[in-house]
């Protein structure tokens, strides 16, 4: 296992095994894909459509979800893909669903092996990946997540392989 230390005290880390145990809470698809719909509602992103369709890539069934709220820059990203961080606040008494920094991870996971995350924010566009297909092919003993940012709008999407 590769520990990090911080001042000689072991950091905690997380398996990609993980990936699979977290998404079992959902013992069924709904209340995963009530995940993405919350994210997309809550104030922080506040998107007023929100899309999911189905389609074909590369012989591979993928699920699509797609809002036209405020996207993400690559710190936000980083925290979406991570575990735990979540600084949601009520805007105008629209009162924020998330708490907890999981639903993301646990029901993308329930729905799909692999997730792609394409934003366009005012900052620019950015692509987040989380994938156990990836990891798996790379041998990783810890979850790593591909971020790759460009520099301008306001949609996200996913991609769920399976
Ligand atoms: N569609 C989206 N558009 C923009 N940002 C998003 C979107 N979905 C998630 N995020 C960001 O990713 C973070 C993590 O989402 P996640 O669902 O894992 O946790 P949460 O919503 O904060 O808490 P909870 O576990 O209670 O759902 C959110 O706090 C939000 O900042
Ligand atoms: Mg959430």
């Amino acid at each position: 296992m590769a520990a990090q230390a911080s001042g000689g005290v072991p950091l905690s880390t997380l398996s990609p095994k993980y990936l699979h145990t977290n998404s079992t809470s959902h013992t069924w698809p709904f209340s995963a894909i009530a995940e993405l719909i919350d994210n997309a509602y809550d104030p922080d992103v506040s998107a007023k459509q929100f899309w999911i369709d189905k389609t074909m890539i590369k012989e591979k069934l993928c699920l699509t979800f797609m809002d036209n709220g405020n996207g993400l820059d690559h710190e936000t990203m980083h925290k979406m893909l991570s575990f735990g961080y979540s600084d949601k606040t009520a805007i105008k008494g629209h009162v924020p669903i998330g708490m907890y920094g999981n639903g993301f991870k646990s029901g993308s996971m329930r729905l799909g092996k692999d997730a792609i995350v394409f934003s366009r924010s005012k900052s620019g566009m950015c692509i987040g990946m989380l994938s156990q297909t990836y990891l798996e092919k790379i041998g990783a003993n810890q979850i790593q997540v591909p971020i790759v940012c460009i520099t301008e709008r306001n949609l996200s999407s996913y991609i769920l392989f399976n």
